[in-house]
């Protein structure tokens, strides 16, 4: 199904119990968080998306915690469970993608032209939603947004679920991302790109070439598949509105902004234009991020306000992180469930990948593998290290098929008592995540790979491996009748 705006998206949520509303007024500073923290440590089915109509100092409503559930982040994603996307991925390149043993790279390169071939590339539309009230100039005002101070010693006030459009300097290739950006006053932001993402290599591009000025849209709302595909890491070039028009079924429908060269959702709640002169830097932070940790003051680029529209009636969607488990994770679990098929598409061999919320994406993956031949784990490591913004994992551990990686718990029983710790672990330094506390340097530091598979011979391991303990197929079924007949 696809989504015009965000307020159809808020109607389906209501309409099958998945919002509340909260008359209450509430302070967007700090106490909003105390709300989504509530329905996010609980039980997943309390866990609701909450629509705050009266939100001190502010003339908007704020929507929060849309995709904190599995099943409200299916709904905005087109499906009913989010292992659909696995499945609806892997068919659309199964349908377009040359099949057999060929050169997987090409395959992967053509998987932009799949996306483009089935229609869903954005069309520009003259009048939109997002440009019903225009404030340029002297009007501009960021205080009229009812924007998030989300933890105690946060350095001010975030922008914490935008859309932030830029364009490559040299090629015009559109970048979407979804980067946190803090209010410095009334007509600046400071913006929180990190040095690995598409952002950032943008404004590294502008200042390599002598660009003035980098224009910069942040949108805020629309369909909520627009608003998920900017968390989405699609390698450079791959422009993430053609991925979300392929996951609604409908393209993207863009209009042009008013003061910059780029083009924003046109079904937008916000659209926040500007632009950033390279290199000018300004401290941001401290955040309370979805490490669990307070990032540290750090120099960011700043973004010049120059104009802010927005519908008549508009509703500000934000998201608060923290101390997992909080709304990202849904957000990450979807990309997780929809990049496997693309990870196979390198790696044939992958079965499953899970990231556990503890491991808050980048600490740990857990992947299992169809192991075919000796050190087959170690090059499934080697190959994730190398593979897009998965380079940044600090942790792999790589399992057999039968592990169900998605099960925690029991993929840990088999980490611990698989590996040897002298022979099946590699230790290796590279990048790491900017947002990383525990580097011994910045954004660059160690990381483990566990090879958790069972040994062969031919990897030195000479006993026989051991057999798992289980019951016989026969006295498990002739007990599960004895125990329906107790009634339970
Ligand atoms: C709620 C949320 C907040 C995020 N905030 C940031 C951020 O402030 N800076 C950043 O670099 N990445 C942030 N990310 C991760 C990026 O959105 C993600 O890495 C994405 O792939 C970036 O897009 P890009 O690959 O086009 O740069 C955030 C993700 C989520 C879900």
């Amino acid at each position: 199904m696809a989504y015009t705006n965000l307020a159809e998206f808020v109607a389906h949520l209501e309409q099958r119990g998945h919002l509340r509303r909260i008359p209450f007024e509430v302070n967007p500073e700090l106490e909003i968080t105390a709300f989504v923290d509530r329905v996010s440590k609980g039980p997943l089915e309390h866990n609701v998306a909450l629509l705050f109509e009266r939100v001190t100092g502010a003339q908007f409503p704020v929507v929060i915690n849309l995709f904190g559930h599995p099943q409200r982040m299916a709904w905005a994603l087109g499906v009913e469970r989010l292992d659909d996307l696995t499945d609806k991925l892997t068919a659309l390149l199964d349908m377009r993608l040359p099949q057999g043993l060929g050169d997987t790279m090409a395959r992967a390169g053509q998987l932009l032209q799949a996306l483009r071939a089935v229609g869903w590339k954005p069309s520009v539309v003259k009048k939109a939603p997002v440009q019903e009230v225009v404030h340029t100039g002297d009007a501009v005002d960021l205080t009229m947004l009812p924007i998030l101070k989300c933890w105690p010693e946060d350095g001010g006030r975030f922008i914490t679920l935008p859309t932030v459009i830029t364009r490559d300097p040299v090629t015009g290739a559109r970048n979407v991302g979804m980067y946190r950006l803090q209010v410095h006053d009334r007509r600046t932001l400071g913006v929180h790109w990190q040095l690995h993402k598409g952002g950032a290599e943008h404004a590294r591009t502008a200042k390599e070439v002598g660009a003035q000025r980098i224009p910069v849209a942040v949108s805020l709302g629309g369909d909520p598949a627009v608003i998920w595909c900017g968390a989405a890491p699609l390698p450079p070039g791959i422009d993430e509105f053609l991925l979300a028009g392929w996951l609604r079924g409908k393209p993207v429908e863009l209009v042009t902004c008013i003061t910059q060269p780029l083009e924003v959702p046109a079904h937008a709640e916000f659209v926040i234009e500007g632009y950033v002169e390279p290199g000018e830097l300004r401290p941001e932070g401290p955040f309370g991020d979805h490490t669990g940790h307070y990032t540290p003051i750090e120099p960011y680029p700043v973004l010049h306000v120059t104009a802010i529209t927005h519908r008549a009636q508009a509703l500000y969607p934000a998201t608060v992180v923290g101390l997992p488990p909080m709304e990202d994770y849904w957000m990450g679990k979807a990309t997780e469930r929809l990049f496997l098929p693309l990870i196979r598409l390198f790696m044939s061999e992958v079965v499953d990948i899970a990231m556990p919320p503890e491991g808050v994406f980048h600490n740990l993956v857990l992947v299992s593998i169809r192991k075919r031949y000796p050190g087959h784990a170690r090059k499934v490591i080697n190959g994730l290290w190398g593979l897009g913004l998965m380079a940044l994992t600090r942790c792999i551990i790589v399992f057999d098929a039968d592990v169900d990686v998605q099960d925690t718990a029991r993929a840990m029983f088999y980490a611990l008592s698989n590996a040897d710790w002298a022979r099946d672990v590699i230790i290796q330094e590279g990048p790491t995540d900017a947002l990383d506390h525990a580097s011994y340097r910045p954004a660059f530091g160690g990381k483990i790979g566990i090879d958790a598979t069972r040994k062969w011979p031919e990897e030195g391991y000479t006993r026989p491996w051991p057999k798992p303990v289980a019951m016989t197929p026969e006295v498990q079924a002739r007990v599960e009748a004895l125990w329906r007949q107790l009634g339970g």
